[in-house]
């Protein structure tokens, strides 16, 4: 798992003023939001007895109490009562805990899991579509029994849609991917690839004038560390759909995908849009879950790759440069299979 990255770790409609458990990078963190409205975020042991935070409650302002024994933590990670203390006992230094720098964007709420200074991060990806009027968004989430890397390229992985999904958007009969070009950057790739549709049904065929397009364009591609894009341009409108693959351990991942649409932009429509996402992804599931090894090997050619594989193995170049740079973490508990072992290191210290 990349470090050094901001990650997307809750969707903003889920973090209320009640302190709420979220994990990453199989760490576990508590989120809250403050009475200003602005969100923080802390590491979820308390440092005197490995209480869990987020099963606190919050104290004063802004302030979070471990429900253990009571200590109260400010935003920034520091423990300003200890209730255990008689009057005029001072609160040790060490008593703090990890804060993570968070802001919210896109209907997320993402924070700084690393140790870089702020002007050497990598930045967050930029969503269009999420301030453009024109577009409509559904959220929609589930838990997957499988790394999160191998969630990730499961979704740029063009030539799996004739097979996995030949009953919902993919061909069975046009199993052929044209060759496309990746264009890459440091932080992101991404390919035009060609797709032949199937016959439409449905609620789309009513969409459709016109003959049956021979092709669609679905521009395909990553964003580092943990974020695929999948759109769809289909005859009536674009369909983007970013998926946000969160490792909570080596072999599980939480799905969370931010829909947009520009058609049938009405509230509607959104039960039926969250409907598709979710049958596409059951399609997914079992395949994806069956994988193996079951972590995304480390050596280039462990596995066979074809030219129509090439966003992946864009993927897996990009991240064995930061792996030699030491951006990858995992500890012994989240070493899973005989998979070869990487320092082992917490996010910050
Ligand atoms: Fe948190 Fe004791 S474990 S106050
Ligand atoms: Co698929």
């Amino acid at each position: 798992m990349l470090k050094n990255f901001w990650y997307a770790i809750e969707f903003s409609h889920a973090v209320e003023r009640r302190p709420r458990k979220v994990t990453c990078l199989g760490q576990d963190f508590v989120v809250w939001r403050r009475r200003g409205g602005q969100v923080s975020v802390l590491s979820d042991l308390c440092v005197h007895r490995g209480g869990a935070l987020s099963m606190g409650t919050l104290a004063g302002d802004d302030r979070i109490a471990c429900p253990y024994h009571g200590w109260e933590y400010e935003p920034d990670g520091t423990c300003v009562k200890i209730p255990a203390n008689p009057p005029g006992r001072g609160i040790p230094k060490k008593a703090r805990v990890d804060a993570y720098p968070a802001v919210e964007r896109y209907g997320l709420v993402w924070a700084y899991l690393g140790d870089l200074p702020e002007e050497r991060r990598p930045p967050m990806p930029h969503f269009p579509e999420h301030d453009d009027p024109a577009f409509r968004a559904v959220y929609w989430e589930t838990t997957i029994e499988a790394n999160y890397e191998r969630t990730m390229e499961n979704v740029v992985d063009a030539a799996h849609t004739p097979f996995v999904h030949g009953t919902s958007f993919g061909n069975p009969d046009k199993p052929e991917i044209p060759d496309f070009e990746v264009t890459q950057g440091e932080w992101q790739a991404e390919a035009d690839i060609l797709l032949s549709p199937p016959p439409p049904k449905g609620l789309w065929s009513l969409l459709r004038s016109g003959p049956r397009p021979e092709h669609v364009v679905v521009t395909n591609g990553w964003y580092l560390p943990n974020i695929v894009k999948l759109h769809v341009r289909l005859p009536f409108g674009d369909l983007i759909l970013y998926d946000h693959n969160i490792p909570l351990s080596q072999g599980r991942t939480q799905v969370k995908i931010v829909g947009y649409r520009n058609f049938f932009t009405g509230k509607w429509a959104d039960g039926n849009a969250i409907k598709r996402i979710a049958k596409i992804f059951e399609q997914d599931r079992p395949v994806v879950e069956s994988q193996r090894p079951e972590l995304l090997p480390f050596d280039l050619s462990a596995e066979l790759h074809l030219r129509s594989d090439a966003l992946q193995v864009a993927y897996r170049r990009r991240r064995q440069q930061l792996i030699d740079q030491g951006w990858w973490v995992g500890g012994d508990d989240l070493v899973m299979g005989d998979v070869p072992r990487r320092q082992a290191t917490v996010i910050a210290s």
